[in-house]
């Protein structure tokens, strides 16, 4: 993409209306602008991270079996009334009439409708375990909308459902998400660390929180220290397999919210040097509640003996829209964003220095189309503005590998490549930088 041609708003100040970094940061690049509290618009470098994030959370749920659909965000009162959630939810849900007068809402999340789904279309123990998952924006009127996107009113989740004959069967769908969100924040180059939460209105009786540690996150947290070293992307991961050791090594260690924090328990099972209390963020939620809607909905299969059977159900949330603020809040510095390479909107930032100069414009545009060939994003800075603000406009926006051509260097045959994360830079030719990034 060429910068001169691309709709990147950025801004030299400081939103006054921005209090943590990441949403300061967000607007600044140009990745996202306020529509109302709470509800925001999407600009294409923004949307392209956002797409990012969904294909590793969707690429990562498949591995897992999850099979995924698509519902809409609008739901019937009726679907609530029937798991008796439609008055007990509260001003958070936004209720409206069409023009029958029948009650309709923007859906917070989607329990009621895939019980129905599920209800509708499997009849048999034999067409057990299923998890279906949708990657669908959500509506909740927060009181306090704040952060940008990390606490709003419209955002994106992928939210999974899954359904079992048995208690030991969801459990085993439990631990398959469990497994799956490890690896999925992993890949984003996040550390998310599980820990036991409460399981709020929702219900049920085993429930994680997948917190990314940051002074700015709403939650207290607690937890031991080996947690946040443990690394799951080295092992191998089988979804057919018992998983159930896999996740002992990360449940065994103390780790909660501040709803479920017992400091005697903590302090007694870790030692002081390796006790952590921290803030963080919520990314990732995931619920075992067995057959409270199920039982409501009347969602049954044939069992083996030919007898209805409740099935058991568990629900799994990521906050896809969330993940961009808690991302930066993990990976940024003085001059802007670092993204790491999975999500960037582009992975190659090219500055042409000297865009009046036909020997550099014709070695960034041959550079350009080489990269594009090899299926590598490149951001080409072709603009006609001087060395300084480009320089800033990409370590702005975050771009994790920036290549650097200016008349000098190239008339020794140079060009420079730099590391945004490190600030390392060396001096290669054209086709030496060229490999080293597609290489
Ligand atoms: N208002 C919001 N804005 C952005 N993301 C949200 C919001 N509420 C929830 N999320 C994301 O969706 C995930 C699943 O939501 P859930 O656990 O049902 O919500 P909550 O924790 O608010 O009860 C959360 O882990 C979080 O990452
Ligand atoms: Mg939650």
């Amino acid at each position: 993409m060429r910068l001169s041609q691309y709709f990147l708003p950025t801004l030299k100040e400081n939103p006054s209306e921005a209090q943590i970094v990441s949403h300061r940061l967000m607007l600044r690049s140009g990745l996202v602008r306020q529509m109302s509290a709470g509800i925001y618009a999407w600009l294409p470098a923004g949307y392209r991270v956002l797409r990012n994030i969904e294909r590793i959370v969707r690429e990562e749920q498949d591995a897992a079996g999850a099979q995924e659909v698509l519902m809409p965000t609008i739901q019937s009162a009726d679907l609530w009334r029937e798991s008796e959630r439609y008055d007990a939810y509260g001003p958070e849900m936004l209720r409206f009439k069409d023009r029958h007068d029948r009650e309709m809402l923007y859906g917070p999340t989607n329990e009621e409708m895939i019980t129905v789904i599920f209800r509708d279309g499997v009849k048999s123990y034999k067409e057990l375990p299923k998890n279906l998952y949708h990657i669908q924006w959500k509506f909740r009127d927060e009181v306090r909308p704040r952060f940008g996107v990390m606490r709003g009113r419209e955002f994106l989740m992928k939210d999974a459902y899954s359904f079992d004959l048995d208690k030991a069967g969801a459990i085993r769908a439990y631990n398959r998400m469990f497994v799956a969100y490890l690896r999925t924040f992993a890949r984003m180059g996040l550390k998310a660390i599980p820990m036991r939460a409460d399981t709020g209105p929702i219900g049920g009786d085993l429930s994680h929180e997948f917190i990314v540690l940051a002074d700015t996150g709403e939650s207290a947290v607690f937890c031991h220290k080996d947690l946040v070293d443990k690394d799951i992307l080295g092992r191998t991961v089988d979804y057919g397999g018992d998983l159930q050791p896999l996740v002992d090594e990360w449940t065994s260690l103390y780790a909660a919210t501040d709803d479920m924090h017992d400091a005697a328990a903590f302090e007694s099972t870790v030692p002081a040097e390796r006790r952590v209390a921290a803030r963080g963020i919520e990314v990732g939620h995931i619920f075992y509640f067995g057959t409270k809607y199920s039982s409501k909905m009347n969602a049954t299969v044939a069992g083996p003996n030919g007898e209805p059977v409740t099935v058991e159900m568990g629900s799994y949330g990521i906050g896809v829209s969330r993940l961009l603020g808690a991302i930066i809040e993990a990976s940024h510095d003085a001059a802007g964003i670092i993204w790491p390479e999975a999500i960037a909107p582009f992975r190659v930032g090219l500055l042409n220095l000297k865009p009046d100069d036909g020997t550099v414009t014709k070695a960034c545009v041959d550079i350009y189309a080489a990269l594009q060939a090899k299926g590598t994003t490149v951001l080409y800075d072709d603009r006609d503005l001087r060395p300084g603000a480009k320089f800033a406009d990409m370590d702005l926006v975050g771009v994790p590998w920036q290549l650097i051509v200016g008349p000098k260097g190239l008339a020794a045959g140079k060009i420079e490549l730099k590391n945004r994360k490190t600030g390392e830079r060396v001096e290669l030719a054209p086709e030496a930088a060229i490999a080293r990034l597609t290489g």
